[in-house]
């Protein structure tokens, strides 16, 4: 039966979990199979001609898994591939810019919001598409961090190297007098204290998870595809490389038992 399949989420390492934990907190009934490109990250400095086989690969193994919905729990790859690759299924697909960008238009109040991400999230404009679709008079700036992916895949999270990127990187927004800012790429609510201790208390984080597992929920109920089983299997999480150190992280953020990871050759799909 298709409604007691599992969801398959992804992301180029452990930024996606960040989702993982929302559709855990808000959808418990649903098993999840998930995917982290650790051998291949950042994706954020890449082209969008890797990103796509990227995706393309990792969408390959997860319907190979029996998925019967993929969440894209990567700004970068939402940005660069969803609406390609989605064409290409015949499964539901959702990201998590479009829901990220609908809670920072409802949030704004000056109208004038900052979105740190990526160099290709923030290259694609994809956010202050959204926003001013929804919002046309709302100013949107986009500032692109390369540093922080790797300082969080590196389990630095409140690091006084990570506080003065994170000074860098916001300087410019907190001048501009913004008053809400998106953290637009799946690690960086991993750096929430940083950040928050970072810009004060006056400028409203946005994080796109609890959005996506909303619109996640939707989508579900939409298809009929809610897992109403009593019975419930093991979330499964598999990675490119370091699936032990992959598991050491996952198990500090999840709510769960993190029992199985293994190592894919996402290359063979
Ligand atoms: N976590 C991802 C994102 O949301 C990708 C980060 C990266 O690999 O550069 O954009």
């Amino acid at each position: 039966m298709a409604s007691k399949a599992p969801i398959g989420v992804f992301d180029s390492g452990v930024g996606g979990l960040t989702v993982v934990k929302e559709i855990m907190n808000q959808i418990p009934g649903e098993t999840i199979i998930y995917f982290g490109d650790t051998a291949r990250l950042p994706y954020g400095s890449k082209s969008q001609e890797t990103i796509l086989t990227y995706t393309r690969q990792i969408v390959r193994f997860l319907k190979g898994k029996g998925v019967k919905v993929i969440v894209v729990a990567c700004n970068t790859a939402s940005a660069m591939a969803l609406e390609t690759v989605k064409a290409e299924v015949d499964i539901p697909m959702l990201g998590v810019v479009k829901p990220g960008a609908k809670v920072a238009a409802d949030t704004t109040k000056n109208g004038r919001i900052g979105i740190i991400a990526t160099e290709g999230t923030i290259r694609s404009g994809i956010y202050n598409n959204y926003i001013n679709d929804i919002n046309p008079q709302v100013q949107v700036y986009g500032k692109p961090c390369p540093l922080l992916v790797p300082l969080v895949e590196e389990g630095l999270l409140e690091d006084p190297v990570t506080t003065e990127m994170v000074r860098r990187y916001t300087k410019d927004l907190l001048e501009i007098d913004i008053d809400t800012l998106v953290l637009g790429c799946t690690h960086y609510p991993l750096l929430r204290k940083t950040i928050r201790g970072v810009v004060g208390d006056g400028i409203k984080l946005v994080n796109p998870a609890y959005e996506t597992a909303r619109s996640l929920k939707e989508v579900l109920v939409g298809n009929h595809l809610e897992n109403d089983s009593a019975v419930k299997s093991n979330h499964r999480f598999y990675v490119s490389d370091g699936a032990d150190k992959f598991k050491k992280f996952a198990k500090t953020i999840l709510p769960c038992e993190v029992i199985e990871t293994k190592d894919v050759n996402i290359e063979n799909y």
